[in-house]
């Protein structure tokens, strides 16, 4: 008897989910049923499954037989489940999802993910086939499974922790995770000292290091030790794998009491940068990609006035056999920090789909979202090979 299946496809419009995300209001109950239909097969589904059937009662298909999400699901999304999974993580402030392609892709289930912006969450369920929670200061620690990794590209807001403690420097006791509390990284320790994963991968701007003499990474360095994790931080560029300068700081963390502290990790060797803008472009680009000249003639003029004071780049015409400056998420505004010459016209920016060759996405990912949301959504991601090289090493201990 050949065994019936469901495609991913044909729930998600059998319970519209397209209408019921444009309303706006029914994220956190897709959220839940796509985690239980994601987790059905590898003991996570209770976190899931009240919440699931409260929501299929609500939109009133519970009852209706037609639909079949208790039969196995034919995920037809660009980047399906893990069939047999080595490890289980979780992924939060995931963005696009640049963390869970890499670890999806180095053998891992993940198990939550959590973004609170909804366009965002539009790119991570069309290619990955779930929709992350909300906003994580909301999220219980405890409804959260249990994992073996724990990654997090926290933003980048202005991140000012009041600065360590006196009491600290004065050799009291004193929790260093109080000195983060209203603070996003806050949200991390907490989930890290109630579910205990064995590793952790965390990523930030290069700045953090340096920000307010640096003291906000002595306390967050500090806040994780105090957890019991021996920490490893490098910053690590991603022209490496891409053609584009960006440099990020990564936190990989081990748990003590598995590890000892006495884990042998290293961050990956990094091959020689061999990739040129030229490699990604496109063939045929659009006009509509090509600035204005007004908007051309006011970057050049904003430049000259700037050299004249002797500070900023201004705009950055690349070269074609080169890299590029770090995309933003701002490079939506007007383009300056990365823009194309082109002959007998003005220069222009670049497609959303060229950002993702930037950011080394592959070209099954789905770019589902209008330009200006895929430029803010590019330029706050990852470069995915560079997380791929250092997510090697983390898991590589892990499953040892
Ligand atoms: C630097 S981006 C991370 C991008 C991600 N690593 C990727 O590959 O696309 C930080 C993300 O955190 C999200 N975010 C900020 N505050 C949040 C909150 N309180 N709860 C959930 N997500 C949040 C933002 O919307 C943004 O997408």
């Amino acid at each position: 008897m050949v065994r019936k299946t469901v495609k991913y496809s044909e729930l998600r419009k059998k319970l519209k989910f397209d209408d019921r995300r444009i309303k706006g209001i029914e994220n956190e109950g897709l959220a839940y049923l796509t985690h239980f239909l994601q987790n059905k097969k590898n003991g996570m589904k209770d976190y899931y499954i009240p919440e699931a059937n409260e929501y299929l009662e609500e939109i009133d298909v519970a009852k209706d037989s037609e639909f079949q999400f208790e039969l196995p699901i034919v995920w037809d999304v660009p980047f399906s489940p893990q069939k047999n999974p080595k490890f289980k993580f979780i992924d939060l402030f995931a963005g696009i999802g640049g963390f869970r392609y890499a670890f999806q892709k180095l053998g891992g289930k993940c198990v939550f993910s959590s973004e609170w912006n909804k366009f965002s969450k539009k790119t991570y369920e069309a290619n990955f086939g779930e929709v992350p929670f909300g906003d994580i200061t909301k999220i219980n620690e405890r409804n959260i499974p249990e994992h073996d990794i724990l990654v997090a590209g926290f933003p980048c807001q202005p991140f000012s922790i009041a600065g360590v403690s006196k009491k600290n420097s004065l050799g009291r006791q004193h929790g260093f995770k109080d000195e983060t509390q209203g603070t996003l990284f806050f949200d991390i320790v907490r989930i890290l000292e109630s579910k205990r994963p064995k590793g952790f991968l965390l990523e930030n701007v290069k700045n953090l290091v340096s920000h307010d003499k640096g003291k906000t990474f002595q306390v967050i360095k500090g806040a994780l030790e105090e957890l019991g994790y021996s920490i490893h931080t490098q910053v690590l560029d991603g022209k490496h794998f891409v053609p584009q300068h960006r440099e990020r700081i990564f936190i990989a963390g081990f748990d003590k009491t598995v590890f000892n502290g006495e884990e042998k990790f290293q961050f990956p060797e990094m091959p020689k940068p061999t990739h040129a803008v030229e490699d990604i472009l496109e063939d045929e680009v659009d006009d509509k990609y090509t600035l204005s000249d007004n908007l051309w003639k006011y970057l050049q003029e904003y430049a000259k006035k700037h050299k004249a004071k002797g500070n900023g780049f201004g705009y950055g015409l690349i070269n074609f056999d080169g890299i590029t400056r770090t995309i933003s998420a701002r490079y939506y505004k007007d383009g300056a920090e990365i823009l194309i010459p082109q002959e007998g016209k003005n220069p222009r920016r670049l497609t959303p789909r060229e950002c993702a060759r930037l950011q080394g996405y592959p070209e099954k990912f789905v770019i589902p979202v209008s330009d200006n949301q895929a430029y803010r959504q590019f330029g706050n991601s990852v470069v995915v090979p560079l997380i791929h090289a250092i997510g090697k090493q983390v898991v590589k201990l892990i499953k040892d």
